[in-house]
């Protein structure tokens, strides 16, 4: 009799600390693994004893997995960030141990396009200040220069995921929406390309930046940039806190040489809640500052829940990878009847013609294969005759380049 395929779906186990939300659970439970839950961030010792015989790690951002900590997880198959950054994971050394480290990249994409057409609304009536007024006891009740977003000009800065999202919202209340972008990019809607920075500049009426932090946009936005933009515009920052001179920013607000500003990173943030917060744009007129909470909502958190949850079923499930961060990405359709061997090896001469003399000796078929690759590692999937899996699987994982070898279904 052929020995059992897949390992048990009941015997996997899913560690999941910081309260990580518990859309995550309902996929994890679906599956039937085992999931354990520790409500706060472990110090690595505490760690390194939970991580023992745990197949999946599921952090925020404040567990450290560290080289040891990976070392000492002798059975993990994966890491699961379930938040957007993941420094606090040393990638490398997981890369080396073939562990796949996912995260949520795109979950949050929604609260910061509502968060930004929130705000064209809220310079354009300059309703903070009217708002701070009335707590103080002023009623100071005007029309003058505050209009309705319909019908304005939204200059998107960085059309990816969040700028395009803005991009279909604004046009969903009335506004004319330019993007300018240095890679080639659709247009959502009637959304319009812009051939130059400076020319959306010089024609918008808020201006929405949606880039990474990268040499390029570090202070692309500085004092020659503000001065393309008509007085009566408005700027909003929501990407990286790099991207904008806010001394240059500030200066042209108290010179009236802007109308208004949104502002939710900043080139240095606070670490926690406890820690005060100071910058040259506090206290300044029809400037909203908010404390880096464009992608703060409970729908992001589930969404992040599900998405990193999804992507390490899928991982276990089938070893697709598309999405890691620190992995070569591969994602192949099951083929019928076959068995499937999955094998990360170090990337080195002679590995693949290894893999292959063993399945050659064997006569085994191979259905479907897929390899890819990175300078450090290799990660190969094959689809084999059920009657020859095993022990193909057996050989492969005997190699001295393999680094795991994993056999499915
Ligand atoms: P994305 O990678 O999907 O899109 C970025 C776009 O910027 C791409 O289309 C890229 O080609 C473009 N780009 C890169 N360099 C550029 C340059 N020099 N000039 C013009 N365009 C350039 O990223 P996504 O998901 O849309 O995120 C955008 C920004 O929002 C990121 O910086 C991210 O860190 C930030 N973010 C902020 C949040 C908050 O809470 N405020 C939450 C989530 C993301």
């Amino acid at each position: 009799m052929l020995p059992p395929t897949s390992f048990p779906k009941n015997e996997i186990k899913i560690l999941l600390l910081e309260n990580v939300h518990p859309s995550a659970d309902e996929l994890f439970g679906a599956e039937g693994f085992q999931i354990d839950r520790v409500n706060g961030a472990l110090k690595e010792d505490e760690l390194v004893e939970r991580v023992k015989d745990v197949h999946v790690i599921g952090i925020r951002s404040k567990t450290r997995i560290t080289a040891r900590v990976l070392d000492e997880a002798r059975r993990l198959l994966s890491v699961g960030a379930f938040c957007i950054g993941t420094n606090q994971v040393d990638l490398v050394h997981a890369n080396s141990r073939g562990v796949p480290v996912f995260n949520a990249p795109f979950s949050n994409t929604r609260s910061v396009a509502e968060m930004v057409i929130a705000e064209t609304i809220i310079l354009s009536r300059q309703l903070f200040d009217r708002s701070r007024e009335v707590h103080d006891g002023t009623w100071k009740k005007l029309a003058t220069n505050c209009h309705e977003i319909r019908g304005k000009t939204l200059g998107i800065i960085g059309y990816g995921h969040i700028g395009r999202q803005v991009g279909v919202l604004a046009e969903m209340v009335g506004m004319h929406v330019l993007f300018y972008d240095i890679a080639a990019r659709l247009p959502m809607g009637n959304n319009r390309s812009m051939p130059g920075l400076h020319d959306l500049l010089a024609v918008s009426d808020f201006v929405t930046l949606h880039v990474p932090e990268t040499p390029q946009t570090r202070l692309m936005i500085g004092a020659a940039e503000l001065a393309r933009m008509k007085p009566s515009a408005c700027l909003l920052n929501a990407s990286r806190g790099t991207v904008v001179d806010l001394e240059a920013l500030a200066e042209a607000i108290k010179e009236k040489r802007l109308a208004g500003a949104a502002v939710d990173v900043y080139p240095e943030e606070p670490e926690s809640n406890s820690d005060g917060f100071s910058s040259v744009l506090r206290g300044l007129p029809n400037v909203v500052l908010t404390p880096h909470i464009g992608g703060s909502t409970e729908e992001a958190q589930e969404a992040i829940g599900r998405e990193v949850a999804g992507a390490l079923v899928k991982f276990v499930n089938s070893g697709a990878t598309t999405g890691a961060v620190n992995f070569p990405q591969l994602e192949l359709p099951q083929a019928r009847n076959t068995h499937r061997v999955l094998n990360i090896h170090r990337n080195v001469p002679g590995v693949i013609r290894d893999i292959t003399g063993i399945i050659s000796d064997r006569g085994a078929n191979i259905h479907a294969q897929m390899l890819a690759t990175d300078p450090a590692i290799g990660y190969l999937v094959m689809d084999l005759d059920q009657s020859l899996s095993h022990e193909v699987k057996k050989a492969v994982a005997a190699l001295e380049t393999s680094i795991k070898t994993r056999i499915l279904y």
